[in-house]
Parts: structure tokens; sequence; C-alpha cells
């Protein structure tokens, strides 16, 4: 949506992108369940906004090899590397806020992820809306990102706050998911994610 965010991001990820995966794993919580959730519905096209690495992706197909799927990243440092490791899925460049995510695959997904990404762009109601615009009939869009942190004490709450700012990462307030009429809201221990599901 903006060249200084790309900017951002590429900054960041040129720099962290060989330890992502390994770093990641002990901060973003809630994603092997949200995939296993995924993965037991009926559905046979994906694309994750902001897969990074393509992680998540490389468990789907693990898990469901005829699956056509796809992604739509900012950064062309982690489009590279989600590319190399995901080399049967179509990555684009693209902003989650204005990014034609109906064009990846070439038809409208039915389901869309967002991982730990909502948090990092610019204008998460856009996200939202032209996510669950580009979705196919009676498809779904998955978000799995940080909450309020509320059940953590205050001092370490407030220390993770100010790690996440200094990123650029805003946790997801519940109040967003709601004004946009998620279906499903529910919360990792002690709200440090929150899950939530939207229709078409
Ligand atoms: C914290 S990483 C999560 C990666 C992956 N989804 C996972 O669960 O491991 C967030 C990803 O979203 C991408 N991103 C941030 N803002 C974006 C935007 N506005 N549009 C598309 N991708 C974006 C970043 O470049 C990064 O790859």
């Amino acid at each position: 949506m903006t060249p200084e965010h790309q900017a951002f991001l590429d900054r960041y990820y040129r720099l962290t992108h060989h330890v992502y995966d390994v770093s990641r794993k002990y901060f973003l919580f809630g994603r092997d369940p949200l995939l296993h959730r995924l993965l037991a519905g009926d559905w046979t096209t994906l694309v994750e906004i902001g897969p990074g690495t393509g992680r998540n992706l490389a468990r789907l197909h693990g898990r469901r090899p005829g699956a056509t799927l796809g992604g739509m990243e900012a950064s062309d440092v982690m489009r590279a590397h989600a590319r190399r490791r995901c080399p049967w899925a179509r990555i684009d460049p693209g902003f989650a806020e204005d990014g034609d995510i109906g064009a990846v695959l070439g038809v409208p997904p039915q389901r869309i992820l967002m991982s730990y990404c909502l948090s990092m762009v610019i204008d998460p109601d856009r996200a939202i809306d032209n996510a669950r615009r580009h979705l196919a009939p009676g498809g779904e869009l998955w978000i799995v990102d940080f909450a309020d942190l509320a059940g953590l004490h205050a001092l370490p709450r407030r220390a993770m706050r100010k790690f996440l700012a200094a990123f650029h990462v805003e946790a997801v307030p519940d109040d967003l998911l709601h004004h946009h009429r998620a279906n499903l809201v529910e919360h990792g221990p002690l709200r440090y994610y929150v899950v939530a599901r939207f229709t078409a």
C-alpha cells in the first residue's frame, strides 16, 4: 500500500529471515492449531496473505498435497524466501489492503489465511474488507494474531507491547473483529492470541 511499509519490511526481514522460523516458534503461538482446524474443512483453494517464509503453506501442502495454494506477500525478501520453499505455490507481490487476491490463483479462493499479518498491516480495516471481498461464495477468512495480552501481569504485558511496537506490530483488538462481524472470535491462553473467522 505504501512504499515506506514495504521498505520497512524488507529492511527488517533482510536481517532476520535466516532465523525467522526458529525464533517465531517461541512467540507466534496458535498457528498450528489453526492449520489443524483449517484442514478439517472441505476446500481445495487457499491464499495466505503475508505468508512470510512460507512455513504455513508448506505445512498445509504436506497435509493436503492436492490443494491449490497461493500467497500474497508485500516484502520482496520474504516473497523470495516463500517461493524457494513453496515452488508449487504461486506467491504474488501485493498488500493486504488493496492487493488483487482473486488473481493469485486465477479464481476466488475458498479460504484466506492471515497468520500474524493483520497486526503488521497499516490499515487492518481495509485488509479485512479486501480479503472478504475476494473470497469465493461460501468461503472463509481465518485470522490468528496477537490479542490484548490481558492475561499477563502488567509488567510483562507492558514489556511485550513495547517489544511488538518496536517492530511496528499492534495487537488486534476484539472491537475490530466484531465491527467486521466475525462469526467466531476465540482467545488463546492469557489472551496472548486471537483466532477469528469471517465468511464471504
Ligand atoms: C509476522 S510475519 C508472519 C508470517 C507467516 N504468516 C507466519 O505465520 O509465519 C508477517 C508477514 O506479513 C507480511 N506483511 C506485513 N504487512 C503486509 C501487508 N500490508 N500486506 C501483505 N503482507 C504483509 C510481512 O512481510 C511478513 O511476511
